[in-house]
């Protein structure tokens, strides 16, 4: 039986050591902001902004919400994005994603200035993430990575399989696991032989959107097993893209969906947020 990975007992402990941090900028009279900009009534967005919201809240980063309509134009949100780039109190700037249809996303993220970029999604801080030179990591790979330290697995040399190849998690996770020294095979809607592939992964990510989509007979006996999957069935309940009862059954670390990658990708938005503020008032 695998041992489960508890995102919300290491998040904790994230959060715990970013509060302490938050607390002795206050003593330097320093205040870490984050704008969270929300377009339209995406139920899921709002979710996710509330939960991102109140977890600055426990550590003690400010955070000001922009809940903006759904018929907001592109140039009205181009036009508060550039307003927060210059302002002081703002060390981060998150934009919910996805957009309504009408806003392209990609102008949108060139618009953030990148040093306030803390989700990691300009074409800037993508390109240091890259070359291995960055200041903020994407929260959902660098939330992941963190998980599979806290296994005490070294990734050096070992075979990482990343099922999925989204700009927000697949690549950059993919790039995250190099860098580790991990030896990694992207796959993806198009890819041969899933099953043979996945059950060769010493470590196992899956980033999909499939429900249940990786089963028992595709993964190595004591493999790690990290599901970034969040799927709503049919009965309202939540799932990832791992069958997690019978895979933890042949894995030998594995996370839960919810309580796994999920509170780790919103620990990893206020260390960058928390790093942003550092990086403005030089301080190591
Ligand atoms: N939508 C889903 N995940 C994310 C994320 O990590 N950041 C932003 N800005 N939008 C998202």
């Amino acid at each position: 039986m695998a041992d489960i990975i508890d995102g919300k007992k290491i998040s904790a402990r994230v959060k715990e050591k970013i509060k302490a941090e938050v607390s002795a900028l206050k003593d330097k009279n320093i205040e870490a902001g984050l704008a969270v900009v929300i377009v339209g009534d995406n139920p899921a967005s709002r979710v996710y902004v509330n939960a991102k919201k109140k977890a600055c809240a426990e550590v003690g980063i400010n955070s000001y919400e922009y809940a903006l309509p759904e018929d907001t134009t592109q140039q009205e949100l181009l036009d508060l994005v550039n307003i927060l780039n210059s302002d002081d109190k703002v060390d981060g700037i998150l934009v919910q994603m996805p957009l309504p249809k009408h806003i392209n996303e990609n102008d949108i993220i060139n618009s953030i200035i990148p040093n306030k970029d803390v989700d990691a999604f300009h074409p800037v801080n993508v390109g240091k993430i890259m070359i291995g030179d960055y200041s903020f990591l994407p929260c959902t790979p660098a939330g992941v990575m963190e998980l599979i330290k806290s296994t005490g697995i070294s990734i050096k040399g070992k075979d990482c399989v990343v099922i999925g190849r989204s700009n927000i998690v697949g690549k950059p996770m993919s790039m995250l696991l190099l860098h580790e020294s991990g030896t990694v095979t992207i796959c993806h809607s198009k890819t041969k032989d899933l099953k043979e592939k996945c059950k060769s992964a010493d470590i196992l990510v899956a980033a999909v959107g499939v429900a249940n989509l990786i089963t028992a007979d595709m993964v190595k006996e004591g493999a790690v097993v990290i599901d970034v999957g969040m799927n709503r069935l049919a009965d309202g309940k939540l799932c990832g893209d791992v069958d997690f009862e019978n895979v933890s059954k042949v894995a030998g670390y594995i996370t839960p969906v919810p309580g796994g990658v999920g509170p780790m990708t919103i620990a990893m938005l206020l260390e960058n947020t928390l790093t942003s503020a550092k990086i403005k008032n030089i301080i190591k």
